[in-house]
């Protein structure tokens, strides 16, 4: 009585024009096929066997969940397709058969068919839709479901039909397995037809019980870019409407991007063009201004982001204020009431509390205490050419503009650097140092001048 997943993914996805196979196009920055290997699982099954075939060991590299993978070298139509899944699959489990190209759908509506389907009944997921173009009718008499026509061999009346069938389907393991063994490819597209295991089971005495998405989107496969662009508005705006409802104000919801998760507090504010990726989160009532990209990244209560900051693997506290334009790479991390202003690059480095690095400056593997201000144009100069060196601002030091600082060096609490000088050993607590280069003035110089032709 396990619950057995068989998700298709063999076709190529010829209307997609690539070299890739279809089920690795990524929507929000996950292949589809991953989409729907994380939802199938939380229906708990025994197993999840996908069916590959085109392209095979691209998507055995991609994809990272733990399946079973089913070859199938020709694709001779989804019911041969399930044919090579079949192992491992007793009489009565309860198969539930999706598609790799189907990204969205929910798993409550794959629940409603599972608790449709037993021994006497199939589930099968359908939906009533304007057009229905393209994909195989659900036939009825009196109410009851009788089978599954495609558009290429069905009637003229046939053709008329709107209830259509979205492709996912469950069944028990026995009758599948039976009613598989049965079909034959003389049909207007010279395939083996999973669908027509419906009409087999009707003449056998099941029922087939339909169950409707609650959301269309649900049953929409993708088989050209623009379907993937649509799917990844809808899928977008979900992602909106969630945070909107967890008390978020999103200035645009068309203009949001979440590829990964984003848990946030409340009363958060993301302005247009925002992009969140892999796993982020926002306390409460920070602010992120336009065209920011924030990567794996933490941003504490109260922390003000200006336009079109990039932050990735960054840990920001409460109270920090970063950009406009600033750059914070992997490993920075912000203690409560930082600054990072314009044009300053971070890498590996830790901000002490109330520290600004205001302009214009680069500070990699570095240390800086509480209270350090470090000046316009500041480099610590971390990398010899082969290896990187560590620089350490203790507390409350100040760094004058320009300063090269030369790693590894230590400057100690409180010293102070003038302007313009490049520090290569340690620099003693409380102290000034500074190194200039002597001024020269000569008095009455003459600009060189054009010489005539
Ligand atoms: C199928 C259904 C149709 C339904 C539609 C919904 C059949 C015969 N028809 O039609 O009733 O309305 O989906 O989208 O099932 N695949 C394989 N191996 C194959 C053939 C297909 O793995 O040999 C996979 C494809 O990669 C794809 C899925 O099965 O993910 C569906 O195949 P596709 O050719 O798109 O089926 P449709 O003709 O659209
Ligand atoms: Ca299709």
């Amino acid at each position: 009585m396990a619950i057995r997943i068989i998700v298709l993914a063999a076709g190529k996805g010829t209307r997609m024009k690539s070299s890739m196979p279809k089920v690795l196009h990524r929507l929000a920055g996950r292949p589809l096929l991953g989409h729907v290997l994380d939802t199938v699982s939380t229906l708990n099954p025994a197993s999840i066997t996908v069916v590959i075939g085109h392209g095979s060991d691209q998507v055995k590299q991609t994809i990272t969940q733990s399946v079973n993978w089913a070859m199938q070298t020709e694709q001779l139509g989804t019911g041969h397709a399930v044919q090579q899944a079949l192992d491992g699959i007793e009489d009565d489990d309860t198969v539930l058969i999706t598609y790799g190209d189907v990204p969205l759908t929910r798993s409550d509506t794959f629940k409603g068919l599972l608790d449709v389907t037993s021994k006497d009944q199939l589930g099968l997921l359908s939906l009533i839709v304007d057009d229905p173009s393209g994909y195989g009718r659900i036939k009825r008499v009196n109410g009851s479901v009788t089978g599954v026509v495609e558009q290429k061999d069905a009637s003229e009346e046939e053709l008329k039909i709107n209830e259509i069938n979205a492709g996912v389907l469950a069944v028990n393991g026995g009758a599948l397995r039976k009613y598989l063994g049965e079909i034959n490819n003389e049909n207007a597209q010279g395939e083996y037809y999973l669908t027509d295991i419906f009409e087999l089971a009707v003449k056998a005495g099941q029922t087939i019980q339909t169950v409707h998405p609650e959301d269309e989107w649900e049953a929409e496969g993708i088989n050209s870019r623009e379907q993937l662009a649509e799917l990844e508005r809808v899928y977008q705006q979900t992602q909106a409407a969630m945070l909107m409802a967890a008390g978020v104000t999103v200035r645009d919801p068309a203009r949001l991007d979440v590829r990964g998760t984003l848990n946030t507090g409340t009363d958060n504010e993301i302005d247009v063009n925002c992009v969140f990726i892999g796993d982020c989160s926002l306390g409460n009532n920070v602010s992120i201004g336009p065209n920011c990209v924030v990567i794996d990244s933490h941003i504490g209560d109260g922390t003000v982001v200006q336009a079109n900051s990039v932050l990735e693997s960054s840990e920001l506290g409460a109270g920090c204020h970063v950009g406009p334009f600033a750059r914070l790479r992997p490993g920075s991390k912000l203690a409560e009431g930082a600054k990072i202003g314009n044009f300053v690059e971070t890498k590996n480095a830790s901000i002490g509390a109330g520290s600004k690095v205001n302009h214009l400056s680069y500070v990699g593997d570095s240390e800086v205490g509480a209270r350090v201000n470090v000046g316009a144009g500041t480099i610590t100069a971390n990398y010899d050419g082969a290896n990187k060196h560590r620089t350490v601002l203790e507390d409350g030091v100040s760094i004058g503009s320009n300063t090269v600082l030369v790693a590894p060096v230590t400057v100690r609490e409180d010293a102070t650097i003038g302007a313009s000088s490049t520090i290569t050993k340690e620099v003693s607590a409380k102290s000034l140092t500074f190194t200039r280069a002597q001024r020269t003035d000569i008095d009455g110089w003459k600009r060189p001048e054009k010489k005539k032709k």
